[in-house]
């Protein structure tokens, strides 16, 4: 099986994009598959850089078993885009920003996150909505979706993954 590598990318890398890297990242273990999926995160804006995710994110996601302790901010950058084949936006912003910065060769995936839908419970959002600046209530559900988001990311990479193997790549 090929590998394949997956950045998840938000505004300040302390509250959506380590959310997603953590979940995404153990439930990536729990199949098996940390071999062929690697998973990284990073952020558009400069303010966190270096610093661990946000205290309320990672209280959140503690609560349901996931770990974000060894995660810290670090911006997305052009060179990105060269290493990694999927580059997953939690909102438009993100995704604006990250077309800017798109290199003409990139063949990847660069998406929202809510577009590998794995139920239908969100169906009314197009995007991961920031938290920073709400109350707990934002932290719950951004995590909830996040969980519901990275099992459709995951089958698709799975379905994309068996294909490339059966034509031998
Ligand atoms: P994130 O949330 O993009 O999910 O990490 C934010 C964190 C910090 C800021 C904005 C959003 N900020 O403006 O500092």
């Amino acid at each position: 099986m090929s590998t394949v590598a997956v950045l998840f990318v938000c505004l300040g890398n302390i509250c959506r994009s380590p959310t997603a890297h953590a979940v995404f990242r153990q439930i990536v273990i729990a199949q098996g598959l940390d071999s062929k999926i690697q998973v990284d995160s990073a952020g558009t804006g400069d303010w966190h850089l270096g610093r661990a995710p946000d205290a309320r994110s990672t209280a959140t996601a503690a609560e349901r078993g996931y770990d974000l302790s060894d995660l810290r901010a670090r911006l997305v950058t052009s060179s990105d885009f060269a290493h990694f084949d999927y580059i997953i936006a939690m909102d438009n912003s993100n995704l604006n920003d990250l077309q800017v910065m798109r290199p003409s060769e990139f063949s990847g995936e660069l998406e929202l996150f809510l577009n590998y839908p794995a139920k239908d419970r969100y169906s009314g959002y197009t995007e991961v909505p920031d938290p920073y600046l709400g109350g707990a209530e934002g932290f719950a559900l951004v995590l909830e979706m996040i969980e519901d988001a990275s099992l459709g990311l995951l089958e698709h990479i799975k379905a994309q993954l068996q294909q490339s193997d059966m034509a031998g790549g």
